[in-house]
């Protein structure tokens, strides 16, 4: 078993995929192409916070927006949180924004604008991981930190062909991806093993014949690449239910609310709505604690939602409020919004849909 381990060397691994990432690197609006300066620290920190849990594609317009918006961390420190949370809105895991704006307020006052250049002070700062800092101290800093994200934990068990299932095999993971990681070019290195696994070492249908690590791979080699890495199966999801409550007034304007600062989507804006359970809510529930004087009415068809630990399926309801507005509720975070300025609030992608839904069917 040993012996077979050994086939994959650092020696060998790193130069082979640095040469395939200076051809095939992706070009990414964060990312200095091969052998151009590196990228700052404030650009790298910005798109690997946004990256996590949340696609290439869909933060590419959000890192750029930021950075014209906020050039510097100076910058972002200076805006009001809700100007931040509302750029934000739509890439999900809300806590990360508000993380983002403290780190910056601690990096801009407390550390005169500039980031630490190791992993280990790295690690100090709010919202900053072991992933995150080792991705900052390699891609920004070149220091040589192993940087361990889901991708290239695939690319790593499918070189070993570790077939220990996910979660219990990360620490051999992380032992046997630390090895790996070269002296020279360690950002490049991290990245290129970023995207290999997000190119051709993929979860399905992987893409071997066009990788630069097809010799050494041990997956490979016994054609299981397909399969690893192995994972325990996961705990079914639980649905969670509510009713949402769509009231618009005559011109328009759709009644928001700001949520709780702590706890999920906090300080983020919503539909008002019943309590999120795990039972189903009847219709005489829904309209027994509908506020305002009505009717309301049910909509046909239900919105879904899924957040990392629980489905969402959100029944609206909608009424018509008098042209001023006025709720029995109306406290300091309520307010109306129109349609068109939607735009200007901290809206979570599971309000947009409720908002979607209503306006689409009342
Ligand atoms: N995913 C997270 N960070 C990344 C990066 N720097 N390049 C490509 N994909 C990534």
């Amino acid at each position: 078993m040993r012996k077979q381990r050994d086939n994959v060397s650092a020696t060998e691994w790193a130069p082979g995929l640095l040469q395939w990432y200076d051809r095939h690197a992706r070009r990414l609006p964060w990312r200095a192409p091969p052998g151009a300066p590196r990228t700052p620290a404030y650009e790298v920190w910005l798109s690997e916070i946004m990256l996590q849990q949340t696609t290439v594609v869909t933060v590419a317009p959000y890192f750029e927006a930021f950075l014209r918006r906020w050039p510097r961390v100076e910058d972002l420190a200076q805006a009001p949180l809700d100007d931040v949370l509302t750029a934000w809105a739509g890439l999900g895991y809300y806590a990360r924004a508000r993380n983002l704006h403290r780190c910056a307020q601690v990096v801009a006052f407390e550390r005169a604008g500039r980031f630490p250049d190791t992993q280990a002070d790295l690690l100090e700062l709010p919202g900053i991981g072991p992933y995150t800092a080792a991705a900052i101290a390699a891609i920004a800093f070149d220091e040589r930190a192993a940087v361990v994200d889901g991708n290239v934990e695939r690319v790593v068990a499918r070189l070993f062909a570790l077939d220990t299932p996910l979660p219990e095999v990360k620490p051999e993971i992380r032992r046997l991806a630390d090895e790996l990681t070269p002296q020279a070019r360690p950002g490049d290195y991290a990245q290129a093993m970023m995207d290999l696994g997000a190119t051709l070492c993929v979860p399905k249908n992987p893409k071997c014949i066009l990788c630069p690590g097809r010799e050494g791979c041990q997956a490979h080699a016994r054609g299981i690449a397909d399969s690893l890495p192995r994972r325990r199966p996961k705990a079914e999801k639980p649905t969670r239910y509510a009713g949402a409550f769509f009231l618009t007034r005559p011109d328009g304007a759709i009644w928001l609310r700001r949520r709780p600062e702590k706890g999920l989507l906090g300080g983020m804006i919503e539909v008002p709505s019943t309590d999120w359970r795990g039972q189903v809510w009847s219709d005489g529930e829904v309209e027994a604690i509908a506020p305002g004087s009505g009717p309301w009415h049910k909509l046909p068809g239900l919105v879904r939602h899924t957040f990392t630990h629980f489905h969402f399926h959100i029944t609206v309801w909608s009424a018509r409020a008098a042209p001023e507005g006025v709720l029995e509720t109306n406290e300091e975070d309520d307010r109306w919004v129109l349609p068109d300025r939607l735009s200007d609030v901290a809206l979570p992608t599971v309000m947009r849909k409720i908002i979607d839904h209503g306006l689409k069917n009342i």
